[in-house]
């Protein structure tokens, strides 16, 4: 059987990040996401074409500001999800630090477990600082970051750098550092000042070739009690609970 709704003609397709679908994404056209996107393709001198994963990461960000807390993203790179944020977010008038943690030297060998090893996830952080997507230094992220003042890049490996951030509590959590044990080790660390209702958004819990990340986020979740929301982007999606 023909379904009508199904086999509509008009929109287009949302093809990118392995990503395909014909869902509604006008969001792309809204002239404040196409700002906020724009000052992140600034930070990373490059379109990633990440928009639907912008889309998620702006309103969870958005979620974040009625709740009290900071906001921490551990694996900064070169600040593309973290400036969309700030950009849209006017962060400044907003009166919180935005922590910012990276080693801004790619993987850190320590903190790999045996299957991402097995994986090759050292070649492919090697890899992608060589071809530039990885930041190989801070200077240049530091420099992006001084439009703002409440920010607080912390240099080294998660999870030594942890107890740099000062913030009491925090609203708006995102762990994007490509593999498992750092991501772990911070959500772990955090959960207790994590405010309830807070965003964690884990940037590829889901995304194809990090099951890894995926299984050990699970068991974490589950060892707290709450489940993570698989999100067709890659990302993964928990709020605290009370
Ligand atoms: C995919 S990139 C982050 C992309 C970034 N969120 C953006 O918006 O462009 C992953 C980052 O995690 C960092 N990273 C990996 N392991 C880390 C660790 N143990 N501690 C701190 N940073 C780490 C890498 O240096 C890399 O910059």
């Amino acid at each position: 059987m023909r379904i009508p709704w199904r086999n509509k003609r008009e929109g287009d397709w949302y093809d990118q990040d392995l990503l395909r679908t014909k869902h509604n994404h006008e969001f792309m056209g809204d002239p404040a996401f196409q700002a906020a996107y724009a000052r992140g393709m600034q930070a990373a001198g490059t379109d990633y074409r990440w928009h639907w994963r912008v889309h998620t990461a702006l309103w969870a960000a958005h979620c974040a500001t009625k709740i009290a807390g900071d906001f921490v993203e551990c694996g900064v790179g070169k600040g593309f999800m973290s400036s969309a944020i700030m950009s849209a977010l006017n962060w400044d008038t907003l009166g919180r630090t935005f922590y910012l943690l990276d080693t801004f030297s790619g993987l850190n060998e320590r903190y790999v477990n045996a299957e991402e090893l097995k994986a090759g996830a050292l070649e492919k952080s090697k890899h992608l600082l060589d071809i530039g997507f990885y930041a190989k230094s801070s200077e240049a992220v530091t420099r992006n970051f001084s439009e703002w003042r409440n920010v607080d890049l912390i240099i080294g490996p998660v999870p030594e750098t942890l107890d740099r951030v000062k913030a009491e509590r925090i609203a708006y959590l995102h762990l994007d550092m490509n593999c498992a044990p750092p991501e772990v080790a911070a959500v772990s660390f955090f959960w207790e000042r994590l405010s309830v209702g807070a965003v964690i958004l884990f940037d590829d819990y889901a995304y194809f070739g990090y099951r890894p990340q995926k299984i050990a986020i699970d068991e974490f979740a589950a060892s707290k009690g709450v489940a993570v929301l698989s999100l067709p982007t890659g990302q993964g999606l928990m709020l605290k609970p009370p």
